[in-house]
């Protein structure tokens, strides 16, 4: 006997349809993965994530226009439609919002959201006007899609930062949760970018990582900064091509950089371009005592494969 058919994915290719399909699931709850498509294994581990925390899955594929500068890889950011729809299916997706531009932002829009300060370090330093983008687009999504959860990756810690911000200033009812990094076996962030790369580039991109292992390795503010940094100006001087944007010991929830005395925990985040591709990585470390050093990772620390 032959199993019945798989129902097929069912896609909102407008705001309209969002509003006829959305209330079918009632009462039951809905998790959220927003994503730009390009779906890897990381987009996977978060719809993953989603179906243990919620009935249903809705995803959305939407690039934001607005998160991207003048000059920035708006224009070239992989649109895969055709396997994103199949890996929405795969992985057991119950709704996939793909909306286009001009439904989104119709014309005569004015109001956005403003990331405040913590919108204006590190990435944001260096892209202004990005955070102010992702958070507009996203409390526009969960204005539609009303779910009780949203997942979001932890590549993009300052991203989940600036959410988990605007979720408690704005007293939006979504509970947003963080879901670890997925890497390949040599380290390597997975990121829709990461296509970009020349297989000489990639192994350049592999610093990133190294780095933050580097870093990982120490205890204290000075040392996992210079342990860093070290292995950064290597990768710089060995490939010229390979230009780094910013490493710092942040503040996990405000993203300021912790004072040299700072004990706890911290983000230790880079961000770097390899030829053309923009590649951002991080990871969380526990700072003993300053000066101190020895094993920070009986204290926990998070290591980067
Ligand atoms: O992380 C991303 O893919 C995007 O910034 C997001 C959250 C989908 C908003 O466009």
């Amino acid at each position: 006997m032959t199993s019945p058919a798989p129902d097929p994915l069912p896609v909102a290719r407008t705001v309209a349809e969002l509003k006829q399909l959305r209330p079918e699931f009632g009462g039951e709850t809905v998790a959220f993965v927003p994503t730009m498509g390009a779906l890897h294994e990381g987009h996977r581990s978060l719809f993953r994530l989603a179906a243990k925390h919620a009935d249903r899955v809705v995803a959305s594929i939407f690039v934001n226009p607005l998160q991207f500068g003048p000059g920035e890889d708006y224009a070239r950011y992989p649109r895969v439609i055709d396997h994103d729809l199949k890996a929405c299916a795969q992985e057991g997706v119950d709704l996939v919002f793909v909306p286009s531009v001009s439904d989104l932002y119709p014309p005569g829009r004015q109001v956005l959201v403003d990331a405040g300060q913590m919108g204006t370090v590190l990435e944001g330093a260096v892209r202004p006007g990005h955070f102010n983008g992702v958070l507009t687009v996203v409390l526009k999504l969960f204005n539609l899609v009303r779910p009780d959860v949203a997942i979001f990756g932890e590549k993009d810690a300052q991203q989940l930062a600036c959410i988990k911000r605007m979720v408690s200033d704005l007293n939006v009812t979504v509970d947003i949760i963080g879901a670890p990094i997925v890497r390949e076996t040599d380290g390597l962030a997975l990121s829709s970018r990461n296509r970009f790369l020349s297989s000489a580039e990639r192994r350049s991109a592999l610093a990133l990582s190294a780095s933050l292992r580097a870093g990982a390795r120490h205890s204290d503010v000075a040392d996992v900064l210079e342990a860093a940094r070290a292995h950064l100006a290597q990768t710089e001087l060995d490939d010229p091509s390979f230009r780094l944007d910013y490493v710092d010991l942040v503040h996990p929830s405000s993203f300021s950089p912790v004072p040299s005395d700072h004990v706890g925990e911290a983000i230790l985040a880079v961000a770097a371009r390899v030829g053309s591709t923009r590649l951002i990585d991080n990871v969380t470390v526990q700072l003993t005592r300053p000066g101190s050093d020895g094993s920070a990772v009986a204290a926990g620390r998070q290591q980067p494969a």
